[in-house]
């Protein structure tokens, strides 16, 4: 017996609880994908796209990866923003990060995990970027909780440097990148307030963005 079993019944029930509703949903679905938003989060199992935003499938393109990062040479991701933002037109492009990420917690903690340091070093850059506000030696859960914030920030800027973004601002495309952070203990979603509809909106969000979050009263130093 296939210990996986439980999976495809799953799946059976959901396919049918939605074709119940709407009989021609995935034949529909197959022909055409016309989403409005490209959704970059963590691979965090508890943080799951779609059901967070209430989304069906074909209403949200995905690309999750450990701590939500936006690379400048990752072509994996690059690649899945290109397709979306060229190919698909999505208006929104939306960098989800989450409290109690384990990516953000090994790298404020120097916790050794194998490979994929290499790609947590990217979370220690945002750390050592921001030591003026965020000492690198403070490893209080406040301090977890801001870096986890500042991660989302830093991304959202990463996304909108990319000729990906710049391209489609010059010419006229549509396009608005947003920051949002997930809370784990309460399933809520809470926007960062750095939302940027054009290349020349982004230095003036990032640093309106990190004004709040450095003068919030929920960090150590503010509280
Ligand atoms: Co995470």
């Amino acid at each position: 017996m296939n210990m996986l079993d439980s999976l495809f019944e799953k799946n059976r029930t959901w396919a049918d609880g939605i074709r119940a509703q709407e009989p021609d949903f995935f034949l529909n679905l197959s022909k055409q994908q016309t989403p409005q938003y490209l959704w970059i989060g963590c691979s965090d199992s508890r943080v799951p796209a779609n059901e967070i935003v209430g989304l069906q499938p074909g209403e949200l393109f995905v690309h999750r990866n450990i701590a939500n990062l936006v690379v400048h040479t990752d072509f994996n991701g690059l690649s899945v923003m290109q397709f979306a933002v060229d190919i698909l037109k999505v208006r929104h492009i939306i960098v989800c990060g989450h409290y109690g990420c384990s990516g953000v917690k090994a790298a404020i903690s120097g916790t050794r995990i194998g490979l994929s340091d290499n790609w947590l070093r990217h979370i220690e850059d945002v750390r050592q970027k921001h030591a003026g506000f965020l000492d690198i030696t403070n490893t209080e859960p406040w301090a977890y909780d801001m870096l986890c914030e500042l991660n989302v920030v830093e991304q959202v800027m990463n996304v909108c440097c990319t000729t990906i973004a710049r391209d489609a601002w010059e010419r006229g495309q549509e396009l608005t990148v947003h920051g949002w952070i997930y809370g784990l203990q309460d399933g809520l979603l809470k926007d960062l307030g750095i939302t940027v509809s054009n290349f020349s909106e982004a230095a003036t969000a990032y640093r309106a963005a990190l004004g709040v979050l450095s003068a919030s009263p929920r960090y150590g130093k503010n509280g």
